[in-house]
């Protein structure tokens, strides 16, 4: 038996791929419980007990749908979720450090901490320092787990296997932490991943299949997921509307996409950049179910963190 410390998740290439089938799996059983199909008894989930249970947020970058999603996975687990706002109000405003605060945290012994953070953390040493599971819900530009398993989870759900599909990730690669994790996933779940962007928006690339047009990269793929470009990371202010008219998700651009691909964003959008608002709307879309999804691989996530026999 593993102790809770040691199942801290902090990126997906030490995740065995029976450990991701079995978040997919609970996945489907939350989905069933949360449409009233099923009860927690049909699935013998009922060793697990949230009640009295403690989860602490620590989220130092902004986030709407990662934190709220999480909050929402406790709430539903019948587990406390405690949030730092770190908004305000906090030690950090009289020089705590980050590392402190999250150890005076963990010293209030949560079942476990949900962190977002920057690459100016090493959440790997501190998952050595602190007794309580970490789990990675956005650590710089190294790896955001959570949106990764909920995007594949998305794609297997509308193709039956992620295994054989073809994702093209469009954009701002260099900053984004969900392209990274879906470098290391693909590796797991036997999926595909090429790129697209402006050649200063990709960064590292080696070993991926690069398509310099659009056109022929939605020819190619079988989900199209559009990256948020981080203007608030770029030195050199590329034109937003060559970027639109070239890369974005417009439905001039979406018609070389097969009616039978996936369109997906991790979100939040710029929209009118690299997607435009009415895509939204477009039957391929699969934007806010992504977001459903998430809250059940996030109670998964959690459900496995806190069984004691997993
Ligand atoms: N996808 C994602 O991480 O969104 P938030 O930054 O709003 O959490």
């Amino acid at each position: 038996m593993l102790s809770r410390q040691n199942k801290s998740i902090l990126d997906l290439h030490t995740l065995e791929k029976n450990k991701i089938d079995h978040f997919f799996s609970l996945a489907d059983k939350f989905t069933s419980i949360q449409s009233g199909a099923a009860t927690p008894f049909d699935y013998k989930l009922l060793n697990f007990n949230g009640l009295g249970e403690i989860g602490a947020l620590l989220f130092f970058e902004a986030s709407t749908r990662t934190r709220m999603s999480f909050e929402t996975a406790c709430a539903r687990l019948g587990i406390q979720p405690v949030r730092l706002d770190t908004s305000g109000g906090t030690s950090l405003e009289k020089g705590e450090t980050l590392e402190d605060t999250i150890l005076n945290v963990d010293a209030m012994k949560p079942s476990f901490l949900i962190i977002r953070c920057g690459d100016d953390l090493d959440l790997e040493a501190l998952s050595k320092k602190v007794q309580s599971p970490i789990i990675n819900a956005g650590w710089g530009k190294r790896g955001h787990p959570s949106q990764a398993l909920l995007d594949a989870y998305t794609i297997r759900k509308s193709f039956g296997t992620c295994e054989n599909q073809r994702l093209l990730i469009v954009g701002d690669v260099r900053h984004s932490r969900v392209a990274s994790s879906h470098f290391e996933l693909a590796k797991k779940l036997g999926y595909e991943v090429a790129l697209c962007g402006p050649e200063e928006f990709l960064g590292e690339t080696s070993g991926y299949q690069i398509f310099s047009s659009l056109q022929e990269g939605f020819e190619w793929a079988t989900v199209a997921m559009a990256l948020r470009v981080q203007l608030e990371r770029h030195k050199n202010h590329y034109s937003l509307d060559d970027y639109r008219n070239k890369y974005g998700f417009t439905e001039k651009n979406l018609a070389h996409l097969s009616p039978k691909a996936l369109i997906m964003h991790p979100g939040p959008i710029n929209q009118g950049l690299e997607m435009d608002s009415q895509v939204l709307l477009d039957p391929r879309c699969r934007v806010l179910e992504q977001v459903s999804n998430g809250v059940v691989i996030r109670q998964s996530l959690i459900y496995v963190t806190m069984s004691e026999d997993q």
